[in-house]
């Protein structure tokens, strides 16, 4: 297993683009395959998750080429093109996968089985073995029929209104992914709103989607329609570099292109109210994705925040980097509303502690997140990421001022996400 070091100390500086956003990445290939004529998908990240998507579409018949510079090309069969895959279908470390192909799988003529790696199999699948049986599904777990693998037979659905238990886009996508094959309209009421890019591309590619605050209606019908879609970069790696950036003394970095969607800012906001230099300028629209170039300048004053409530699904993803800039910010942060956090990757309420207390951190961890006492100095250790890619990248970062002699163990699943990290982080010192 791989091991990394990092330089540390040295301020970064300069301007990247981030590898393109997982979760709008995935939609685009899975809605490319079910769709009539030729999707072509830019700036497509071609990271571990994203490529068990593409291997398990593969694996039904879809047509998908990777062309140059994360360039690829769905050449679509329509809502019931896909065919019966030969063996078991393999989502590897992806939640996004697994979950949201078990929406499209409900709506298949055929049985499938869909598993996925150690971590993945521990993660709970009844909150979309739930509603996708409500649609009429046959789908079942291990265990309780709570974890994959999940074996699937799908067709003869109908449209169901459901009010999500807990913000999940993931369960919600799965929702109206399988609605696209029902009878009958399907409703999906949300309890707070959960990152939206599933009902925005599906109105893309000509579904007919209504959303109304916190309700997403869709009436199947028309088959989808092959797009262009330009993958903004993903604000969740980007999450990373910035937080590199307010913690080490000299630092800044203009980050191009990244999604800024409403769903998924909620760290430029946080950083702001910690008082950060950050701010997003040249803001544009890809398809229906707000995306702009994000500027952020080390000035060496974070204060400590409080993180809870509706603001939790907008930054889900980044509370690993959220929390290592917190260490070193004035105060005692505090993040709750967070239960969601301990089935991620890892439980990422008892790793972030765990890992960042050995260099020296004051976390503590509550029932549904975490209380930080900062700023503390941090110190060398040897810490390890569980094989959890945005644990391995938070600290990593907060190595950058803990002391060149840390050494993160497992760092090898960072390409689940952002294949290029290191390398950019040297280029930027
Ligand atoms: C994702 C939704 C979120 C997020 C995950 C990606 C998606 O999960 O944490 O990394 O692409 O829909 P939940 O739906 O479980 O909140």
């Amino acid at each position: 297993m791989k091991q990394s070091w990092i330089k540390h100390g040295r301020s970064l500086r300069g301007t990247l683009r981030v590898p393109g956003d997982k979760s709008i990445s995935h939609r685009a290939v899975m809605l490319g395959a079910i769709s009539q004529g030729t999707t072509l998908v830019e700036n497509f990240l071609m990271g571990r998750d994203c490529l068990s998507t593409i291997a398990c579409l593969k694996a039904m018949g879809a047509h998908i080429s990777i062309k140059d510079d994360n360039l690829l090309e769905i050449k679509g069969s329509g809502l019931k093109g896909l065919r019966p895959p030969l063996g078991v279908l393999d989502a590897g470390n992806s939640g996004t996968t697994l979950r949201l192909l078990s929406g499209i799988l409900s709506g298949q003529g055929f049985k499938t089985v869909i598993t996925g790696d150690r971590s993945l199999r521990k993660r709970p699948m009844d909150r979309i073995i739930k509603p996708l049986s409500q649609m009429g599904a046959n789908i079942y777990g291990h265990d309780g029929s709570c974890y994959p693998p999940l074996t699937i037979e799908g067709g003869n659905l109908r449209g169901i209104e459901y009010r999500l238990p807990v913000a999940s886009a993931q369960v919600k996508s799965a929702v109206l992914l399988a609605g696209l094959f029902a009878r009958g309209p399907t409703r999906v009421i949300e309890p707070v709103p959960s990152r939206n890019h599933t009902e925005l591309m599906l109105q893309s590619f000509g579904a007919d989607v209504t959303i109304r605050e916190n309700s997403i209606t869709l009436k199947p019908g028309p088959q989808l329609t092959g797009q262009h879609v330009k993958v903004p970069g993903d604000i969740s790696s980007a999450a990373f570099i910035i937080t590199a950036a307010l913690i080490v003394p000299g630092s800044e970095v203009i980050i191009k292109d990244v999604g800024i969607n409403n769903t998924r800012r909620g760290i430029i906001d946080v950083y702001r109210q910690m008082g950060a230099d950050i701010r997003t300028v040249n803001q544009s629209y890809w398809g229906g994705e707000p995306v702009a170039d994000i500027h952020v300048r080390y000035t060496g004053n974070l204060k400590a925040t409080e993180i809870k409530g509706n603001t939790i699904p907008l930054l889900i993803d980044e509370i690993p980097a959220i929390t290592v800039a917190a260490c070193t910010a004035h105060g005692t942060t505090v993040i709750k509303d967070a239960a969601e956090l301990k089935v991620k990757e890892t439980n990422r309420i008892d790793t972030l502690a765990a890992e960042l207390n050995k260099l020296g951190t004051g976390i503590r961890t509550t029932d549904d997140g975490l209380i930080i006492e900062g700023p503390r100095p941090l110190t060398p250790a040897r810490v390890d990421s569980h094989g959890d890619h945005r644990m391995a990248m938070a600290l990593a970062v907060a190595s950058l001022v803990a002391g060149s002699q840390t050494v993160i163990e497992n760092t090898d699943c960072i390409d689940i996400s952002f294949p290029n990290f290191f390398e950019l982080i040297k280029k930027l010192q």
